[in-house]
């Protein structure tokens, strides 16, 4: 048996709670985990909110996209993308219904835990970092290029915006004030969002910038990104769907018209989880929660601005 976190209704936090589940003996290509810890993205909030419809018959639901643990079973042909899987590793899996002290999933989106990534890092880094290197690729940053990343202190933007530098890109990228230290630090250059953002990224850009990456999604972003970039097929967002369509930008992700980029998503550990072994990527921590207060993480992330990743440890 394990603890998992259900949404019970669609609506808010108030309606997760904790169950206790079955966990499969792992079938052929399967493996069972022992999670050490779990990722929060803002999408395990709205997976429940209503946003993508409220068929009663699909309840409960178990958020969760991704977790770090140790496998404790495994099926016949348990191959993940670097290899066989055995029990006692260390792993990352990208999973459905992660918030669970264990669980039993395929095999084939399990990779190789690097010792030296701690398990916060490890449950942290796939989802937003595999879609920070899908922005890149959809934008085509590359070496000369000057980029602007709104929200750039988030948890896609900040590894958009790092990444965006290590390919010899100028990047300026978006955040509140208090952000603006941490952003240096990368080597990007902060300005603030808010009225006047046009007018700063044109201080900034005086001849506008080459590719522009939204992880915001508000009308100042994308009309920023609008004004700023001649060629539409080198913006992209992952969260403004109604204006991408309305506007002929790029919209990433599961949403309506974008490109799920599953190829690139997937295969992006294995740039990402070098480069944080190395010291060379910074996934920022904003706060952990016992698996138990689930419901007080999503509440802490659906501000907007926790800082950093948010991890729930069984
Ligand atoms: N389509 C996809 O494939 C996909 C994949 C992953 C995530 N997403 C979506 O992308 C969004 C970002 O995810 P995340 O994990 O990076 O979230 P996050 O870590 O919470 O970051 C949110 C960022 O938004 C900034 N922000 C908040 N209000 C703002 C405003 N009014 N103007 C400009 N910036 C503002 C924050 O800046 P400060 O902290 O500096 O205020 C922060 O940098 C979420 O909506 C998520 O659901 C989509």
């Amino acid at each position: 048996m394990a603890t998992a976190v259900v949404a019970t209704a669609y609506g808010g936090p108030e309606v997760l709670s904790l169950i206790e589940v079955e966990v499969p003996d792992p079938g052929p290509g399967e493996v069972t985990i022992a999670v050490r810890a779990a990722g929060v993205n803002p999408f395990d909030y709205k997976f429940y909110s209503g946003a993508f419809g409220t068929d009663p018959s699909k309840l409960p639901l178990r958020p969760g996209l991704e977790v770090a643990g140790v496998v404790t079973a495994v099926g016949a042909d348990a191959v993940g993308p670097a290899g066989p899987i055995s029990v006692g590793d260390e792993v990352i899996a990208q999973v459905s219904g992660g918030y669970a002290t264990a669980l039993t999933t395929s095999a084939a989106r399990v990779v190789p835990k690097p010792a030296d990534v701690d398990w916060k890092q490890a449950a942290g880094v796939l989802s937003v970092g595999g879609t920070a290197v899908h922005l890149l690729a959809a934008t085509g940053v590359g070496p000369g290029d000057t980029v602007l990343v709104h929200g750039a202190a988030g948890s896609v933007g900040a590894l958009a915006a790092q990444l965006a530098v290590a390919r010899g890109a100028r990047v300026i990228g978006t955040a509140s004030a208090g952000r603006h230290e941490r952003l240096r630090a990368y080597g990007v250059e902060p300005v603030e969002y808010g009225p006047g953002l046009a007018d700063r990224v044109k201080a900034l850009a005086p001849n506008g910038v080459d590719a522009a990456i939204d992880t915001v999604g508000t009308d100042e972003a994308v009309d920023v990104s609008l004004a700023s970039v001649s060629d539409r097929a080198r913006i992209a967002s992952i969260v403004a769907f109604g204006r991408a369509a309305a506007d002929g930008f790029k919209v990433l992700g599961m949403g309506p018209g974008a490109d799920p980029g599953t190829e690139i998503r997937g295969n992006a550990w294995r740039e990402l989880l070098p480069l944080l072994s190395a010291g060379k990527l910074d996934l920022a921590i904003a706060k952990t929660f016992p698996l138990a207060e689930a419901a007080a993480a999503h509440t802490f992330v659906m501000d907007g601005h926790a800082g950093g990743k948010v991890i729930l440890l069984p």
